[in-house]
């Protein structure tokens, strides 16, 4: 804490300074700590994390910080030299503030005049302005509604206490109420209707332009004001102002910047009464800087449109909604190209710092600049495209998006030391938009400059040059899908070209399109497009079919509409299939609330291309693909191997001839004396194991196994040798087996690199190649698992947990899922029909024989199983289990061998693991149990059986291993594949990671 001081010294003594800013602003700023008591910022945080002067300063180049200082969720502070242009501060701040976090108060000083701007996001801006001489009285002033040095303890302590209590949405609801009234009032004295709602919006533009100081403040509602009184001399005043506007040039003393020929292009004005001026004259009274665009455009329509005026107090589409939209389909691309640019950039800011020549600094520095004005000028070039865009409020959300965008990369560049990314880059020219309600196609290119210009003025940018409304001939009055050509056939209109369409085009269900825009038009409606949208679909069909056909040209690259989300089924899903057969559906809300013309209605949102994208979403999840319907089903076969899943998983050794002996010949040689080598036959005579023993009872086999051994070396080993010689030598021999005449004492396939991977291993993990079950065990480093299984080389429970975890389900869960067959056929273990992977329902075994029972179990498969049910092939029904498709694919909770130790979530899974070996082997080999109980006790048996205690320690592992993946324990099938694959996807490179929810990173 600082010591005190008191106001009056410290008015006294900032009012005397004559310091400049360098030398004076902190000095400023730790005499006001003092006085209010509060701490600085290198007490109260000496690392400068939350409170610091000199916020963003690069050290590197030397470039000033984004703010003097900075208290993290409080303000951003910038000093000014006395009498210097506050507004300049501002402005800084403002183009700034998304890199401080967007604090709720802006300050600006020039250590004499304080200005405290409120940055609460949807409320209207408020202003608290006062000078020393302020502060020392300390009273509210017609600048700052409360004391001033209540207002700075607001910005140290609790900068809500300056929130104002309007929201942009309730001054734009005002603003709308009174222009209704305004327009009724002149529709009820007979004026046109497209003549009013012409003549209102200038007013409009007006009442925005004095607010955001374009007009010279307060010019025109001094003109209203006047009026009052005498509103026959209004509409000549008027008359000059717009004249003004419409070239520019002086009414009265006052300088009027040219706007331009289009808004303002004829000087006509409506008589008003004096009561019409009065409304004005409270509509005058509002902020209209702070008017919501998305919002207005709306409501405006329903004002000047005397068929919606009864929807004037009804909901309207919100910002976020559209957005939802938006994001997905206009900003994902260029946001993934900006993460690459900035990588890029961030590689040539680091050799130009490095740079120790002038000349490497100067290139490094050229191309840093080249890469990001590139980039901008992407941003730039994207043209979008609303085929029924109303008044707007969609191609205003993608234009604010695309400026937000520029303004980062701005903020970017100009902290690495590059200057010059001009703002107007981006603007209104890159929006087209297609509108047949006269109202709304009016109303929508002054939306969309009124939010540009609001855009500018909000973020520090200015005002645009002039003319400030540019010619904006992109937004068309005109039917999107069908017009005449000039013998009067129906003909589809050209719609202006674009790289992104969006929008909400209209929803008529078939049955009433006819009563709606009657025969003629649907009978030309339907025979244009014959054989592309079945007659009777929503009217809505047409826009997505139009998009579709304008993506297979290659000038459209992607569309985001949103539909009834009846679009889902019957004729209307027609559409969705054909753009399916000629690009993708790449993301999707298959069943949403939205609001319509004020009603209360359910949507699907639809994003699709040629098929370039490949992250597809649906519901907000990542899947792997998206049916026509809407649904999912995860598309396995694009799954990838992955590199780090390598050299774990082998095939176990093949030997193609006769290597297995009998227990009684493998004791005679373990008990023969050593060889001549000194070596003891144990060294090559090994227990051996196949499938069948994984998961039946071991048979008891041996084999001789000489790895890579020499002929010289395995020699030495002479029962054994002369074993293989004897059995194994003429059987390699032979034509067909030539191939491997050539180490005719080894296994045709030893497998080098599981012997390699198994080295020094404790236990291993193997699994049967082909299985009903999928199911895995623990095998001792002396057994040779054979070619009919697969050796997985780990020996810890975590990694033998997440192969053998079950799901978790709800018991509805259970019964959906799968039906397997567990029929027995009398003393055989495997079922002859085996696995019936997908099947639900009635389910009959087709190797039905005497004795065989059968009966329908359901069950759900292993996490990992499912898996493996769908990425590997089968035999005869029975799921065949392979490294590549099915282990390397499958993308583990951590990277194998990067796992990291002592993570509890890792713990949890290798207890889990645990118990259930210990269970399921205690359940194998039961105390007292008579050799025939142990015949009939096999894992297999055990899982056709599935006891509720298994199924209880599988749900278990199952939590556990969910719980790694950071996934909710309730998902379905369908879900977990399609996270698996995306995770796959992810791993691969091919997807990106922000489309996967709850991924734990490395
Ligand atoms: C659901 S609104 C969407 C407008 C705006 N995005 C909104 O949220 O208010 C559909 C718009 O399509 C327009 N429209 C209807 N039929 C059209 C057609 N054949 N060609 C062009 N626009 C049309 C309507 O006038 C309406 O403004």
């Amino acid at each position: 804490m600082s010591s005190r001081l008191d106001v009056p010294t410290f008015v006294a003594r900032w009012q005397r300074s004559t310091l400049t800013e360098r030398s004076a602003a902190q000095q400023h700023f730790l005499d006001l700590c003092a006085v209010l008591g509060q701490p600085t910022p290198a007490a109260s945080d000496p690392d400068g994390t939350h409170y610091t002067f000199e916020k963003g300063a690069r050290k590197t180049s030397g470039a000033g910080g984004w703010a003097d200082v900075w208290l993290r969720r409080h303000f951003a502070w910038e000093y000014k030299g006395k009498h210097k242009d506050l507004k300049a501060a501002y402005r800084q701040i403002q183009q700034y503030r998304e890199d401080l976090e967007n604090p709720p108060l802006l300050v600006v000083c020039d250590l004499n005049r304080f200005e405290v701007h409120t940055n609460f996001t949807n409320t209207v801006k408020a202003v608290y302005a006062f000078d020393l001489a302020d502060l020392a009285r300390n009273e509210p002033t017609p600048t700052c509604a409360l004391p001033p040095l209540e207002v700075l303890r607001a910005v140290f302590t609790s900068p809500d206490l300056l929130r104002p209590n309007r929201t942009t949405a309730s001054v734009t609801e005002d603003a709308a109420r009174e222009f209704a009234a305004l327009a009724e009032s002149l529709r009820r004295r007979g004026e046109d209707p497209e003549a009013t709602a012409h003549f209102l919006m200038r007013l409009l533009f007006c009442l925005f332009a004095e607010d955001i100081d374009l007009l010279p403040a307060g010019l025109f509602t001094r003109l209203v004001a006047a009026s009052v009184a005498s509103p026959g001399d209004f509409g000549l005043r008027l008359r000059e102002l717009f004249a003004r506007m419409a070239t520019g040039g002086f009414f009265g003393e006052h300088k009027i910047p040219y706007f331009n020929g289009g808004l303002f292009a004829d000087d006509t004005t409506l008589a008003l009464a004096a009561g019409d001026v009065a409304i004005l004259a409270r509509a005058a009274a509002l902020d209209w800087a702070s008017i919501e665009p998305v919002i207005f455009g709306t409501l405006f329509e329903r004002s000047l449109d005397p068929t919606k005026r009864s929807q004037l107090g009804a909901h309207y589409t919100s910002r976020d909604d559209i957005l939802l939209i938006m994001e997905p389909v206009l900003m994902a691309p260029l946001r993934r190209r900006w993460a690459a640019v900035q990588e890029e950039a961030r590689i040539l800011i680091g050799r130009r710092d490095a740079a120790s020549d002038r000349g490497t600094r100067t290139r490094h520095q050229q191309a840093l600049a080249r890469l990001l004005l590139a980039f901008t000028d992407e941003i730039a070039a994207m043209r979008i495209l609303d085929p029924a865009c109303g008044s707007g409020n969609f191609l205003y959300v993608a234009l604010k998006r695309l400026l937000d965008l520029w303004k980062e990369v701005s903020a970017f560049a100009a902290t690495s030391g590059v200057a010059g990314l001009l703002p107007d880059a981006v603007g209104p020219q890159q929006l087209y938009g297609i509108e047949v309600n006269v109202y709304a196609h009016e109303l929508a290119s002054v939306v969309v400059w009124i939010g540009y210009i609001q855009w500018l003025h909000d973020n520090g940018f200015g005002i645009p040059d002039t003319p400030i409304l540019k010619p904006l001939h992109n937004i068309q009055r005109l039917d999107a899908l069908l017009t005449r050509d000039e013998t009067g056939c129906p003909v589809e209109p050209a719609w202006p070209e674009a790289d992104v369409i969006v929008g909400n085009p209209p929803f008529l269900g078939g049955n009433k399109i006819r009563q709606e825009l009657g025969s003629a038009y649907v009978d030309d409606l339907f025979r244009l497009y014959q054989g592309r949208v079945p007659a009777f679909s929503d009217l809505v069909c047409y826009w997505f079919e139009r998009a579709r056909a304008l993506i297979t040209t290659g000038k459209v690259k992607r569309v985001g509409l949103l539909a009834t989300n009846s679009i889902r089924g019957g004729a209307n899903r027609r559409v969705l299939e054909r753009i399916k057969e000629t690009g993708d559906i790449f993301w999707a809300e298959s069943d949403r609330p939205w609001i319509l013309n004020g009603a209360n209605v359910r949507v699907s949102m639809v994003g699709f291309d040629a098929g370039a994208e490949v992250a597809h979403q649906l519901d907000d999840q990542p899947v792997a693909s998206i049916n026509p319907d809407l649904t999912t089903t995860a598309a396995l076969t694009t799954a990838r191997r992955l590199t780090e899943n390598g050299g774990i998983c082998f095939m176990g050794p093949s030997p193609k001839a006769p290597f297995d002996i009998p227990a009684a010949v493998a004791r005679t040689m373990l008990g023969a004396p050593v060889n001549v080598n000194g070596r003891p036959n144990s060294d090559v005579v090994r227990p051996v194991a196949s499938a069948v023993d994984l998961v039946g009872r071991p048979r008891g086999e041996w084999t001789i196994d000489f790895g890579q051994m020499s002929l010289e070396q395995a020699a030495l080993y002479e029962m054994p040798f002369a074993y293989v010689k004897e059995h194994v030598h003429p059987v390699r021999m032979e034509e067909r087996k030539a191939q491997y005449a050539g180490n005719w004492w080894q296994y045709a396939r030893p497998r080098v690199e599981m012997r390699a991977a198994l080295q020094g291993k404790a236990r291993y993990i193997a699994t049967p190649g082909v299985s009903k079950h999928r199911i895995f065990v623990w095998v001792a480093p002396v057994v040779l698992c054979n070619q009919g299984t697969l050796v997985v080389a780990r020996d810890d429970d975590y990694f033998f947990g997440v192969l053998q975890s079950t799901l978790h389900a709800s018991p509805v869960d259970w019964l959906r899922i799968r039906s397997i067959c567990v029929g027995k056929i009398s003393g055989v273990e495997t079922c002859v029909a085996g696995v019936a992977p997908t099947i639900s329902g009635p389910f009959s075994c087709q190797g039905k024989q005497d004795g065989c029972v059968t009966e329908v179990m359901t069950r759900r498969a292993t996490l990992h199983e499912l898996w493996a049910l769908r990425m590997g092939t089968a035999l005869e029904d029975r799921p065949r289990y392979t490294p590549t498709s099915t282990f390397e694919t499958f993308p583990f909770p951590w990277l194998p061998r990067r796992e990291p130790a002592g993570d509890l979530r890792m713990d949890a899974i290798a207890v889990a693991a645990r118990a259930l070996v210990e269970q399921r082997d205690r359940w194998l080999n039961p105390e007292g149990a008579t050799e025939a109980d142990l015949r009939a006790r096999t894992l297999t048996a055990l899982y056709n059986a599935r006891p509720t205690w298994l199924d209880l320690e599988h749900r278990r592992l199952d939590d556990a291993v969910l719980d790694a993946y950071g996934w909710p324990r309730d998902l379905d099938d369908e879900e977990i594949l399609s996270r698996l694959l995306a995770l796959n996807l992810e791993r691969a490179g091919t997807l990106d990671p922000r489309m996967v929810p709850g991924v734990v990173r490395l």
